[in-house]
């Protein structure tokens, strides 16, 4: 185990949100995503400063009554953490957030383009990166060289795709800050991303090797990131050690896949509230449960999952009543027309299946769309059949919670084009994630599988996860700031 470090985190969606109760009393919700469950650790075990965007209005007021310092917070267990929020320009915020962010880098990452008809790169494009992107990228290199100013030694941990420009601004200023991205999407291939004009693809490569470290899920998005530096860059990526030379510096590279706590998921499992979903979903389920848990975003593949369910039932008469499709998705990123349209889809593609299939009694396809982790967790308990057909996906945490905590020996029916498939393909069944047919054999397959056959394979998923957990993507992280450190040649302070 190492010792206390001072770290500075840095992510567009911080681990809380501040709101008014109905008393009028500020309160502090907690933020959504799997980052902040997953960097929960960081904050018991370190000195942690996380610096995030204010995203709702009491946020705001938050941070004009803190004037440009971070407040004390508590995260949950009791640790004590510093949260400085970055109020940004509304304007700029919803360039950077639903512009570029979301869809630009999000679609070329995901290859959600369709490129014979989307995406203009238009006046607008380049308005909403000079203006939004840059300028929100800028506020939080500026949060983070006041930080740094205060603890010159602390190590500053970026995540994703909303801060590519950030290292870049921090290094001008602090060239011998020990800075690490974390990148929690995949890489395109490197025509993919001539999508963008070549100053903004640039900055974007230019902005990630500014750190000492750059770390992805997989050594499949590792590889493509390295052949895009050399691509558009002039850089050399060495594709054995994985470091790239950028003149006298080097960047490291690395592939560190992101688990779960599994301790945690027994605990949540087991609470009284999920036993309570459990019951609701058991009541309600036929013989065979076929789950999906998503958020309602494009590359999760929502809508051929569901064609690919409806040829299962054409093929598969004997099963009509006998099986269901169960699932649940969380509204995502619904100011972004692509985002509204794709909800859209989902709720026609439903509508088809059960308009053909449907009988007294039962619904082959059960839709629910809302935030609901507890359900889902009570789902991954219940399901025979996990549907995890995405597009591309950076890791998919559903593919190693839901095999955790299952009681029925269910079979996980993975994308290849998930990350999770790079650790556990072994034990799942493949599918292309384009192949509405093989998926529908693919749910075939697992229905009918043997049940020795079903156990093994979930035992080892599990297996796998309970050794490979939060806590080891943590600390290979910290080793991997431990070996940049070295090389910039300051000793760790513990
Ligand atoms: C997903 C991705 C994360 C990303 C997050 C942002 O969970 O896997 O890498 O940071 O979306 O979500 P948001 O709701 O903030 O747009």
């Amino acid at each position: 185990m190492v010792g206390r470090r001072k770290l500075i985190v840095v992510s567009n969606r911080g681990p809380v949100i501040h709101d008014r109760d109905t008393s009028g009393e500020r309160v502090a919700r907690r933020g959504g995503g799997g980052l902040v469950t997953a960097l929960r650790s960081l904050v018991e075990h370190h000195d942690v400063t996380w610096i995030a965007s204010a995203m709702s209005d009491e946020d705001r007021v938050v941070a004009a009554e803190a004037e440009e310092e971070a407040i004390e917070e508590t995260a949950r267990g009791g640790a004590p953490y510093r949260l400085r929020l970055v109020a940004h320009d509304p304007s700029a915020y919803d360039w950077y957030y639903n512009v570029i962010a979301n869809p630009m880098l999000w679609f070329i990452q995901h290859y959600l383009w369709g490129l014979a008809a989307a995406p203009d790169v238009d006046h607008g494009l380049h308005h909403a990166w000079n203006e939004g992107y840059v300028p929100v990228n800028r506020n939080f290199a500026d949060a983070v060289l006041a930080e740094l100013e205060r603890e010159p030694e602390a190590a500053v941990f970026f995540h994703d795709y909303h801060l590519y420009v950030a290292p870049t601004l921090v290094r001008e200023q602090a060239p011998h800050a020990l800075l690490a991205h974390f990148v929690h999407i995949p890489w395109a291939m490197p025509e993919y991303w001539r999508v963008l004009p070549e100053p903004i693809r640039r900055a974007v490569h230019e902005g990630l090797l500014a750190n000492d470290v750059v770390s992805f899920h997989t050594q499949r998005w590792r590889q493509n990131f390295l052949r895009c530096c050399e691509d558009m860059l002039d850089v050399e990526a060495d594709f054995s050690t994985c470091d790239v030379r950028i003149g006298e510096r080097f960047a490291c590279v690395r592939a560190r896949p992101i688990s779960v706590d599994p301790q945690e998921f027994d605990e949540v499992a087991g609470s009284e509230i999920v036993l309570a979903e459990e019951e609701a979903i058991a009541a309600g389920r036929p013989e065979f449960l076929i789950l999906r848990v998503d958020r309602t975003d494009p590359s999760k593949n929502v809508v051929r999952g569901f064609r690919a369910y409806e040829l299962y039932l054409d093929a598969h008469p004997e099963m009509h009543e006998r099986v269901q499709m169960l699932a649940l998705l969380d509204p995502s990123r619904q100011d972004i027309p692509e985002y509204a349209e794709y909800l859209g889809a989902i709720q026609r593609a439903a509508r088809v299946v059960n308009d053909r299939f449907q009988r007294e009694g039962w619904v082959p396809l059960d839709l629910q769309i809302r935030d609901n982790f507890l359900q889902a967790v009570a789902a991954y308990k219940q399901f025979d059949v996990l549907l995890v057909n995405a597009i591309f996906d950076g890791m998919n945490l559903v593919a190693k919670e839901a095999p955790l905590v299952n009681a029925r020996d269910g079979v996980l029916v993975l994308s290849e084009n998930t990350g999770a498939h790079e650790e556990l393909g072994d034990w799942a069944l493949t599918v292309n994630p384009f192949d509405v047919a093989g998926q529908a054999e693919a749910i075939h397959e697992a229905l009918t599988m043997a049940a020795g056959e079903r156990r093994r394979r979930r035992e080892a998923i599990a297996a796998h996860v309970r050794e490979h957990d939060i806590a080891g993507w943590i600390e290979a992280q910290l080793a991997d700031l431990d070996e940049a450190r070295e090389r910039l040649g300051s000793p760790l302070s513990a």
